[in-house]
């Protein structure tokens, strides 16, 4: 047992320098646009759910991050801030993209990362499981064709995790274990990569974290319904003129199949499909991967396209 204090990553909001390069490069992800409070919001479709925010700024970098849990779960997070004396902040400029939600506090992680916790139950999805040949299933199509056609329905449905870039990951973990009671699921070495995971029934990782000597965002990832959507969608960004970032391939830690697109400002997205699943009791071993110098790229994938591209890892924030 233990407590569900984190209990989902609700969404990301994001200061770009252009707002309308920002909607073009998630509208062709398959996300849909609103413009409310000032600011660009994204949700995917059949979610009643806000994932993105994309807010003017003077360059490209984390606003804030919102995490959602439940009246338990925040007064649980409350005694826990007076425990280990963080200070928590009051909102301003931030308020103005934003409407009230139900209960909310604000901090700040040991990088400097805002962070917004709000009382919300995740929004379910109304889109139904999208089946077509894919594997592990058992393979049943006789005489008929299964290619999928291009124009299927391939656009994210939710938002998965986020990868923050941080100078000192460890700290960072003891942060989010700690006080908001997430959990470790994986590690790449013992200070450059870490998974963590909402501590209730959650995706192996909600948020990773890996080393460089400055904070930013590596990649936020969606989850795809299938491996066609997954690459369908990646095809359809390359077309539309955006780099290629890596994939198509299958991680390790997670086991999720993978694709990732440079946005336009060098950051990552990735699409994704098939994570591990870790349940609230489940028994779970944390494994620590080797990151010794070639091995931190090899433990990054099981197989792919083709090894991690030189500036897989490179922090474009620094
Ligand atoms: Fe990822």
């Amino acid at each position: 047992m233990g407590v569900n204090m984190i209990k989902s990553l609700h969404s990301l909001s994001l200061y770009v320098p252009k707002l309308e390069v920002g909607k073009d490069f998630y509208s062709c992800m398959g996300l849909i646009p609103q413009f409310e409070h000032n600011a660009y919001v994204f949700r995917c479709e059949g979610r009643d759910q806000d994932q993105l925010r994309l807010i003017q700024g003077n360059k490209k970098e984390i606003a804030w991050i919102t995490w959602s849990t439940d009246f338990v779960g925040m007064a649980l997070i409350e005694e826990k801030i007076q425990q280990y004396q963080i200070e928590l902040y009051e909102p301003e400029m931030e308020s103005k993209y934003l409407k009230k939600s139900k209960k909310e506090i604000w901090l700040r992680d040991p990088d400097g990362t805002l962070l917004q916790i709000i009382v919300a139950e995740p929004a379910q999805q109304s889109r139904p499981a999208f089946k077509l040949n894919h594997p592990g299933e058992v393979f049943k199509r006789v005489a008929i064709r299964g290619a999928p056609n291009r124009l299927i329905d391939a656009r994210p449905r939710k938002l998965g995790h986020l990868l923050k870039f941080s100078p000192d990951v460890n700290r960072l973990v003891n942060f989010y274990v700690n006080i908001l009671q997430m959990k470790l699921s994986d590690r790449i070495g013992d200070k450059e990569v870490a998974f963590l995971r909402c501590s209730g029934d959650s995706d192996h990782h909600t948020l990773a974290l890996a080393l460089s000597d400055a904070p930013g965002l590596h990649h936020c990832s969606w989850e795809m319904g299938n491996i066609d959507q997954m690459q369908l969608c990646a095809q359809r960004l390359i077309q539309a003129g955006y780099k290629d970032g890596w994939g198509v391939g299958r991680h390790i830690y997670g086991s999720n199949y993978f694709h990732y697109i440079r946005d336009p400002w060098g950051s990552l997205s990735e699409l994704f499909w098939d994570i591990d699943y870790i349940g609230k009791d489940s028994d779970w071993t944390v494994e620590i991967a080797n990151a010794k110098g070639e091995s931190l790229h090899e433990n990054l994938y099981q197989w792919a396209s083709s090894p991690p591209p030189d500036d897989f890892l490179h922090n474009y924030e620094r």
